[in-house]
C-alpha cells in the first residue's frame, strides 16, 4: 500500500500547534478506513459495523465515523491484530491504514476583470443564495471579511450544523463543524490557512486591508454574497478519516460547491478519498474544486486528478511588493517581501553568502536555526537559498536571532523567477535564481562585498501576469492520462485575505490553496447565474473560456519566462465575465463516469467503491478515457498496440448562447499529430440542442517519441469562442 510522503513544498504558512489526542493504551491504536458490502442494507450498518468490531474491547469507542455518502464504511481506531480478524467476517471489503494529507486580496478580483459597479459580477449577484462548503484549518468568525449586514437567511434546504462554543453562526458563516477527531475542539481557526481560504473565496468587501501597509485596498472575496459552511478538518495535520466524514456531512447538509485546498499525490481514483467523496458530491450536483498542489515544477506532481473534479493550478496577479537588492557596486535586483519597516536605512552593510557561515554543515544555505553561525552575522545582509524544508519566514527569523539585520532570499534554479511577498519579520528580498546567481559571482569576486534592500511598496501592472507559480503542480495526470489535468489557473501567488493574527487581520501567502477558492468563488457566480448547469457544464464554461495569453497579449509563460506548458496552464487563466456566457458547453452526467471507469480497467468492485453499488463492466460496456465527453484532451501515443496510431473520440456540445448560432472549427494541430474534425461546421437551431463531432488524431510517422505536444482546436461563432487544449503526449 503506497504511503506517499507529504507534499512538503507548501507555500503556504503552516504553524500547526501539537495536540495529542490518545490515552497512553490507545497509542498503538492507528485508523483504518474500512469498506464494506455497499449492497449492505443501511439499517443493517450499525450492526455489521458491530459485528465487524466485535473483537475489540470498546466498539462504541473505537468506531471513529461511519460513513453515507462518500462510501459504505466507517473509520475506526485498531491494531493491525483486529485488523486481521476483522478480514474473514461476512460483509468485509477492505481496510488500510488511513493517510495524512496535506493542506496545500484585495486585488485579484478586479485582476480577473470583475468590477464592483458593473458587468458580470454584479449581474450574478455577488454569488448570492449559493453555499460553498470550505474543508480547512476552521474559521475565525468574528473576522469583518465574514460580516452579514445584508446577507439574506440561508436557503431552506440548509441542514447544516453550527459547533462554534463561543459564539453563533450568521447569515455569512451558516455552519460550522469540526471533523479533527481532537477531544473539545472547535471550527475556530487557531492556523490561519482556513480563514484565508473562505475569505478568498467568499469574504465581504473590507476597507482599508493592507500587510504592514502594503498592498492597501478592499480585501473582498470573488462570491460576497454566497454564503459558507465551514468544516475544520486540520489541526496539527489532516486526516483521510476525517476530510471523508467532512464531505459526507456536507453532502446531507446542501452544500453547492465544495472547496478543497488540500491534497495527497496521485492514488488511483478508487483509493484516493477526495476523488471518492467528490464522486458522490458530484452525483448530488455539487461542484467540487480542488487543489492542484504544490508540487510543481516537476511533471507528474498533481493531487486531485479525478474528472469530476476542478483542479486548479496556481498563477501570478499584475502585484508586486517591491524589495530591492542593491549591491556594493551600485547593480540592483527587484524582488518582494510584504514587510518593508520605515525605519531601515538603505545604507550599504557587509554581505555574506551563508554557504560561508558553517563549513561542517551543507545545508546551511538554507538557514536553518541551528546551522547558522551567529557570531558571524550580527549587522550583516545574509544571502539563504530557498527550500531545504525550511519555511521562508523561518529562515527570516533565524538571521535575526542571529543578530543578521537583512536577508536576501534567493531561488534554486527550479524556481526560476518566481518571487513571493512574504510577512517577513526582518528587512528581506526574495529575487530570482538569475539574479541570485549574479549577487553569488558578485560575493566572488568582491573582498568587502556589501549590500542593502530598499523598498519600492505596491506596484500594479507586471504586464507578464498571469505567470504560472513555479510551485504549482504540474501534468501528466498520473492516475489517468487521458484526461489532462491541471484543468484551470487562478490567482495564487502574493494572495493578501484574511488572517487570524490581532495584529495582523490580513496576511499574503502563496500556494495552490489560494488558488481554489478563487475558482469555488467564480463557480459560485455562475452557479447563482446558471442554476440549471450540472458540475460538469460549470466547469465546461470555466476551461473553454479560459484566457491563453498574459496582459500582454502574450502566450501565458512559466517560472523560466517562457510560454508554459498544456500541463502547466490546463486550458488556460479563468476569465470570470467569460465563463458566464460560453456558447457552448461539453456536459457529462454522473453515469457517463461507469464506462469511463471500466475502462480504466478498475475491477467490478473497484468501480463499485466509487459508484457505492453493484458494477458489473461487462454489462455497462468500457470507454476509452479520451471518449469521456471533457472539455479538453490529453492524447497518447506509443509503440504499444493498444494506442492506435490513429485515434477518433467522439464529443457532444450542448448550445447554451443564441437559439440561431453557427460555429466553425479552428484547429492548431500539436506538432507531429494530425488533428482533423468532422464536422467542420456546427449550425443551431435552439437553445439547449446538442450536435456531435468527431476528432480524429493521429500519428505522423516521422514524430520520436519521448516528446510532449500540444496544441488546440475551437469552435468560433460572431459572438463565441470555445476553446480545447490539446496535448499530446508521444511515449
Ligand atoms: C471552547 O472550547 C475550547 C476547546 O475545548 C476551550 O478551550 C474553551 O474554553 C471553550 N470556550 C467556552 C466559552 O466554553
Ligand atoms: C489605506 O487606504 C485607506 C483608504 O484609501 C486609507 O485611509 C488608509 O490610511 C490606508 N492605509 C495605509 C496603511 O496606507
Ligand atoms: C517534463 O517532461 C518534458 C517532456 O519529457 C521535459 O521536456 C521537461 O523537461 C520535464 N519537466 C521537468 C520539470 O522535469
Ligand atoms: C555607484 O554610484 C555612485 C553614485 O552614483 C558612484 O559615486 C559610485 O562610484 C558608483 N560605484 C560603482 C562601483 O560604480
Ligand atoms: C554548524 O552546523 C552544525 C550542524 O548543523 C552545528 O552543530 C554547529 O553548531 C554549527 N556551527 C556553528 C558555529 O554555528
Ligand atoms: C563563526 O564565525 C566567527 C566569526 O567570523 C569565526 O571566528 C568562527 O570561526 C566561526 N565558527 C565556525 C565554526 O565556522
Ligand atoms: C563562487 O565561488 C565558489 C568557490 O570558489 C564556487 O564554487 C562557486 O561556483 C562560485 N559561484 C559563482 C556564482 O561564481
Ligand atoms: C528569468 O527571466 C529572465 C528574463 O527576464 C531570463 O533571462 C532568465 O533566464 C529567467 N530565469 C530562470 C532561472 O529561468
Ligand atoms: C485496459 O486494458 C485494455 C485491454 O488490455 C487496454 O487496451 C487499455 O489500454 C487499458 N486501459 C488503460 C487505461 O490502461
Ligand atoms: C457480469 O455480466 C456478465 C455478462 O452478462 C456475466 O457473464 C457475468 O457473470 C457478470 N459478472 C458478475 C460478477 O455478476
Ligand atoms: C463519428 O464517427 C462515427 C464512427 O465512425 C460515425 O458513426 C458518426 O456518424 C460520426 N459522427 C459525426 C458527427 O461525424
Amino acid at each position: 500500500m503506497g504511503y506517499k510522503s507529504l507534499i512538503t513544498l507548501m507555500l503556504c504558512m503552516l504553524n500547526f500547534h501539537m495536540i495529542i489526542h490518545a490515552t497512553s493504551d490507545e497509542i498503538s491504536l492507528e485508523t483504518y478506513i474500512i469498506h464494506v458490502d455497499h449492497e449492505a442494507k443501511p439499517e443493517d450498518l450499525d450492526n455489521l459495523y458491530k459485528s465487524l468490531l466485535s473483537t475489540t474491547d470498546d466498539h462504541r469507542r473505537r468506531l471513529a465515523y461511519s460513513y453515507r455518502n462518500v462510501f459504505r464504511g466507517f473509520a475506526a481506531r485498531l491494531s493491525p491484530e483486529e485488523v486481521k480478524a476483522m478480514e474473514t467476517k461476512p460483509g468485509f471489503v477492505s481496510a488500510r491504514l488511513q493517510r495524512k494529507i496535506s493542506l496545500h486580496t484585495t486585488h485579484s478580483p478586479n485582476f480577473l476583470g470583475l468590477n464592483r459597479i458593473t458587468g458580470f459580477w454584479q449581474s450574478s449577484g455577488y454569488g448570492r443564495g449559493i453555499i460553498i462548503g470550505v474543508l480547512d484549518s476552521g474559521i475565525l468568525p468574528e473576522h469583518p471579511s465574514f460580516n452579514d449586514e445584508g446577507m439574506p437567511p440561508p436557503p431552506a434546504k440548509w441542514k447544516g450544523g453550527c459547533e462554534f462554543n463561543h459564539t453563533s453562526c450568521n447569515n455569512k458563516i451558516i455552519g460550522a463543524r469540526v471533523f479533527t477527531s481532537t477531544s473539545g475542539d472547535t471550527p475556530l481557526d487557531e492556523d490561519g490557512h482556513g480563514t484565508h481560504t473562505a475569505s478568498a473565496a467568499a469574504g465581504r468587501f473590507v476597507g482599508g486591508a493592507n500587510v504592514f501597509g502594503n498592498a492597501n485596498g478592499t480585501a473582498v472575496g470573488i462570491a460576497p454574497m454566497a454564503h459558507l459552511a465551514i468544516y475544520k478538518v486540520c489541526g496539527e495535520f489532516c486526516f483521510e478519516s476525517d476530510v471523508l466524514a467532512a464531505m459526507d456531512a456536507a453532502v446531507d447538509d446542501g452544500v453547492d460547491i465544495l472547496s478543497l485546498s488540500l491534497g495527497s499525490l496521485s492514488f488511483s481514483l478508487h483509493d484516493d478519498p477526495i476523488s471518492l467523496g467528490a464522486y458522490s458530491a458530484t452525483e448530488k450536483g455539487i461542484l467540487v474544486s480542488c487543489s492542484a498542489g504544490n508540487s510543481g515544477p516537476s511533471n507528474f506532481s498533481l493531487s486531485n486528478e479525478a474528472p469530476w473534479i476542478l483542479t486548479v493550478g496556481a498563477s501570478t496577479i499584475d502585484r508586486k511588493i517591491r524589495a530591492t537588492v542593491a549591491l556594493g557596486n551600485n547593480a540592483t535586483f527587484d524582488g518582494e517581501s510584504a514587510f518593508q519597516p520605515a525605519d531601515f536605512l538603505p545604507t550599504q552593510l557587509p554581505l555574506v553568502y551563508a554557504v560561508a557561515l558553517n563549513a561542517t554543515d551543507s545545508r546551511i544555505r538554507f538557514c536553518g536555526e541551528a546551522s547558522l553561525n551567529k557570531t558571524d552575522i550580527r549587522g550583516k545582509v545574509v544571502v539563504c537559498e530557498v527550500g531545504g524544508s525550511i519555511t521562508r519566514i523561518n529562515k527570516g527569523i533565524a538571521v535575526k536571532n542571529g543578530g543578521g539585520a537583512a536577508m536576501i532570499l534567493i531561488n534554486t534554479a527550479s524556481y526560476g523567477n518566481l518571487t513571493l511577498a512574504d510577512a517577513h519579520v526582518l528587512p528581506a528580498a526574495h529575487v530570482s535564481y538569475a539574479d541570485g546567481l549574479r549577487i553569488k559571482t558578485y560575493i566572488n569576486a568582491t573582498a568587502a562585498p556589501t549590500a542593502t534592500v530598499a523598498f519600492g511598496g505596491t506596484v500594479i501592472g507586471d504586464s507578464r501576469a498571469p505567470v504560472v507559480a513555479a510551485f504549482s503542480s504540474r501534468g501528466p495526470n498520473f492516475a489517468s492520462r487521458g484526461i489532462l489535468k491541471p484543468d484551470i489557473l487562478g490567482p495564487g501567488v502574493n494572495i493578501l485575505a484574511a488572517w487570524i493574527t490581532p495584529s495582523m487581520p490580513f496576511n499574503m501567502i502563496s500556494g495552490t490553496s489560494m488558488s481554489c477558492p478563487h475558482l469555488s468563488g467564480v463557480a459560485a457566480l455562475l452557479r447563482s447565474t446558471h442554476p440549471d448547469w450540472s458540475p460538469a457544464a460549470v466547469k465546461s464554461a470555466i476551461m473553454t473560456t479560459a484566457d491563453v495569453v498574459n496582459l500582454a497579449k502574450n502566450p501565458i509563460e512559466d517560472e523560466r519566462f517562457l510560454p508554459a506548458s498544456v500541463f502547466a496552464t490546463g486550458s488556460g487563466h479563468v476569465n470570470p465575465s467569460r465563463a458566464a456566457d460560453p456558447g457552448l458547453i461539453y456536459d457529462i452526467q454522473p453515469e457517463d463516469y461507469i464506462p469511463y471507469l471500466c475502462g480504466l480497467n478498475y475491477t467490478n468492485r473497484q468501480v463499485g467503491v466509487i459508484l457505492q453499488r453493484k458494477v458489473n463492466c461487462s454489462v455497462e460496456g468500457s470507454i476509452r478515457e479520451g471518449d469521456l465527453n471533457y472539455p479538453s484532451f490529453a492524447v497518447s501515443f506509443s509503440s504499444l498496440a493498444s494506442e492506435a496510431a490513429s485515434q477518433t473520440y467522439t464529443r457532444t456540445v450542448t448550445n447554451v448562447g443564441e437559439a440561431s448560432s453557427s460555429y466553425a472549427v479552428k484547429i492548431v494541430a500539436p506538432a507531429g499529430i494530425q488533428v482533423l474534425v468532422e464536422p467542420t461546421k456546427l449550425d443551431f437551431s435552439e437553445v439547449n440542442q446538442k450536435l456531435q463531432y468527431n476528432v480524429t488524431f493521429s500519428r505522423l510517422n516521422t514524430t520520436p517519441f519521448g516528446y510532449y505536444v500540444q496544441g488546440y482546436l475551437k469552435w468560433d461563432s460572431s459572438k463565441h469562442s470555445v476553446r480545447s487544449p490539446i496535448a499530446g503526449i508521444l511515449r
